[in-house]
């Protein structure tokens, strides 16, 4: 096995020129399977609210919900970083309440480090996170924990003044204490200012090609979600492979091909005899 990943390693790949690769996952079985790859970093996004339990967006997820998602997959990674979100409302009341509950989900939920989004209004709490010891990625952009019920899922950094107020907010982000930043869904020249001025990873998602790295949800390449985003790419269409398998299973089970001899123990004959003869009848 490689060694375990750290926030300063993912600085480094930075600094080698060489772009970091994050995934989101949500249980053991898939973050098995992304570590596996070799992906650097695995997220343990608050999309799980919508891909994992059904919710129309990202604010319904619970901080126990997540750290349930958070201990499932840190028990399958062995190499990546794992990072887990921090749940709308788990650390807009105060500095406080979120320090303790970036606690709980290093030491319940075992992630390596938490993200949490928004720019310049949350640097204290990243700030007094990152003094509890604690690494913490940013998110900037679009931020869907608040855009779900403020400005919708839109574009950023469209006009000048929102792209001054984006690169405000990564270096507001970068001087608190983060060690990378998620840019969600900005204009792809304003994510490639903000990657050349910072010193720490700036990981784009439907924010082009010059971010020093990329996020996607597991879901939305996989095939496995009906709502993907515009800026999402789909490797396979694996929803039509699960279900071709379950139909396969429904037809045998119904025309009595499954089980069959391979897969089916038996018990001895003469103990089979036996138990015929000792067994109360109706
Ligand atoms: O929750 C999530 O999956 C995320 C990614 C979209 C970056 O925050």
């Amino acid at each position: 096995m490689n060694e375990k990943l750290t926030a300063r390693d993912i600085i480094q790949l930075k600094k080698k020129g060489r772009k970091i690769v994050m995934i989101t996952a949500y249980d053991y079985a898939f973050a098995r399977l992304v570590d596996q790859v070799g992906v650097d970093i695995v997220l343990v996004g608050d999309s799980a609210s919508m891909v994992m339990m059904g919710y129309k967006d990202t604010r319904f997820v619970t901080l126990r919900d997540m750290i349930t998602f958070c201990k499932s997959v840190s028990r399958g990674v062995e190499r990546a970083l794992v990072v887990g979100d921090m749940p709308f409302m788990s650390f807009q009341v105060s500095k406080e309440e979120a320090v303790r509950n970036a606690g709980r989900l290093v030491k319940e939920g075992m992630v390596d480090a938490v993200k949490l989004e928004g720019g310049v209004e949350y640097a204290e709490v990243v700030r007094a996170i990152v003094n509890a010891g604690i690494p913490v990625v940013g998110h900037i952009g679009l931020t869907p924990q608040s855009a779900a019920s403020t400005t919708g899922y839109r574009l950023t950094a469209k006009d000048v003044d929102d792209a001054l107020k984006i690169v405000e907010d990564a270096k507001a982000i970068e001087e608190a204490g983060a060690f990378a930043i998620v840019a969600e869904y900005v204009t792809a020249e304003v994510a490639e200012y903000i990657s050349k001025q910072l010193k720490i990873p700036v990981i784009g998602i439907g924010s082009g090609p010059g971010c020093d790295g990329q996020v996607l949800v597991l879901h939305d390449i996989l095939g496995l979600y009906d709502r993907s985003p515009p800026f999402s790419k789909r490797y396979v269409d694996l929803a039509s492979i699960v279900k071709d398998a379950i139909s396969r299973y429904k037809s045998e089970v119904l025309e009595g091909v499954f089980p069959s001899e391979e897969h089916t123990r038996h018990m001895k004959k003469e103990t089979f005899e036996e138990f015929l003869s000792k067994v109360r009848r109706p």
